[in-house]
C-alpha cells in the first residue's frame, strides 16, 4: 500500500493512545507527520522515537491546545503555508458518570475539543485541500456516536456530532479529490479512561496499534466509514440503527450501569 508515501499527515492527539499509533503507522507507511497535542515534552519524545525508527520521514511536533480558539489559531499559524495532505482529527476527551454530578467544566472541554476544535481544523485545512483539488480528512468519532449514552451523555453527543458532520461532509466533497472518512473505534486500551474511575477490561478492548492500522487501511481503500478492531463494534452500531431509539437508549443505560458508569466519578479535580 503506497497511498501514504511522500504525503504530509497531521495527527491531532498524537502524544499517546490511538493518535500516537496512527502517527507511528503513518511514518512506517512513508508519510511525513505533523504531531499535535498539549504535552510538549511527551510530544517531543514521540517525535524523537518516530525519527529514530523511520529516519526517511520528516516529523514536526507542534504543541497546541485544540480546545481553545487560541490553540487552533496558533496551530494554523505554525503551519504557515505548509500544505497538509491528510488531516486526522483524533484528539478527543470525555468524562463518565451521571451528568448532573460531574464537573460542568469537563463536559464543556469535551465539547470545545471534540466539536469546536475538530470543526475549525476541518474548515481551515479542508479549504486549502479544496483549492488544491486533493487531500483527505479522517475524523475519529466512536461507536458511542450511534446511540444516546446515559452516564456518558455529553461525550456520546459530541461523537454523534462528529458522525453526522463527517458523513455529510463526505457526501458534499465526493468527486472533489478530497476524501472524507469517519472512524468509529470501540473500547480501546489507552489512557482515555484515566481521568475518571471508569475502567475498561483489556479482554474486551482493542489495542491502539490495531485500531490505527485498520483506520489507515480503510482510508487507503477510500472507505467513508471505518470500524476498526473487533467485528462486534460494527455489529453493535447496526443493531442501534434498527431498534427504536427509546429501546436503544435503555439498553445503553443498562450496559453502562453494568460497567459501573452510574457510579463513575471524575478524578481531575475540576470544579463541579
Ligand atoms: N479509547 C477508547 O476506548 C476510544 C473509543 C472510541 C473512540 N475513541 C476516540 O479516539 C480518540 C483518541 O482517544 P485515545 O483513547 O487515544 O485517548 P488518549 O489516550 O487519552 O489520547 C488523547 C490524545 O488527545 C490529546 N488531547 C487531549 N486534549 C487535547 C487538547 N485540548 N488539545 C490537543 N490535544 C489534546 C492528548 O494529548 P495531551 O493530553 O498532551 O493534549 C492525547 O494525545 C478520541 O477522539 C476518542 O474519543 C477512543
Amino acid at each position: 500500500m503506497d497511498d501514504f508515501r511522500g504525503r504530509t499527515a497531521l495527527v491531532t492527539g498524537a502524544s499517546k493512545g490511538i493518535g500516537r499509533a496512527l502517527a507511528v503507522d503513518l511514518a512506517r507507511r512513508g508519510a511525513d507527520v505533523i504531531l499535535v497535542a498539549r504535552a510538549e515534552q511527551t510530544l517531543l519524545a514521540v517525535a524523537d522515537d518516530i525519527r529514530t525508527r523511520f529516519p526517511a520521514v520528516t516529523v514536526t511536533p507542534i504543541p497546541a491546545d485544540l480546545g481553545t480558539p487560541d490553540g487552533t489559531g496558533r496551530l494554523l499559524e505554525a503551519l504557515g503555508g505548509h500544505s497538509v495532505d491528510l488531516l486526522i482529527n483524533n484528539a478527543g476527551m470525555g468524562t463518565a458518570g451521571p451528568f448532573l454530578i460531574s464537573p460542568l467544566e469537563r463536559h464543556q472541554s469535551s465539547i470545545d475539543l471534540n466539536i469546536t476544535g475538530l470543526t475549525r481544523l476541518t474548515y481551515d485545512l479542508g479549504r486549502s485541500m479544496i483549492e488544491r483539488g486533493s487531500g483527505g480528512i479522517v475524523n475519529v468519532a466512536s461507536t458511542a456516536a450511534f446511540q444516546p449514552l446515559p452516564y456518558q451523555a455529553s461525550y456520546g453527543a459530541t461523537k454523534a456530532f462528529v458522525l453526522s458532520f463527517t458523513e455529510a461532509l463526505a457526501e458534499e466533497l465526493r468527486g472533489t479529490g478530497v476524501h472524507v472518512m469517519a472512524a468509529h473505534p470501540g473500547a480501546t486500551d489507552t489512557s482515555f479512561f484515566d481521568t475518571s474511575t471508569m475502567e475498561v477490561n483489556p479482554a474486551f478492548s482493542d489495542t491502539p496499534d490495531r485500531v490505527a492500522a485498520d483506520i489507515l487501511d480503510d482510508y487507503a481503500r477510500r472507505h467513508t466509514a471505518s470500524y476498526p478492531g473487533r467485528f462486534t463494534n460494527q455489529a453493535m452500531t447496526v443493531v442501534a440503527r434498527f431498534l427504536p431509539r427509546r429501546t436503544v437508549t435503555k439498553l445503553a443505560a443498562a450496559l453502562n450501569r453494568k460497567l459501573g458508569l452510574h457510579e463513575a466519578r471524575d478524578l481531575t479535580g475540576a470544579p463541579g
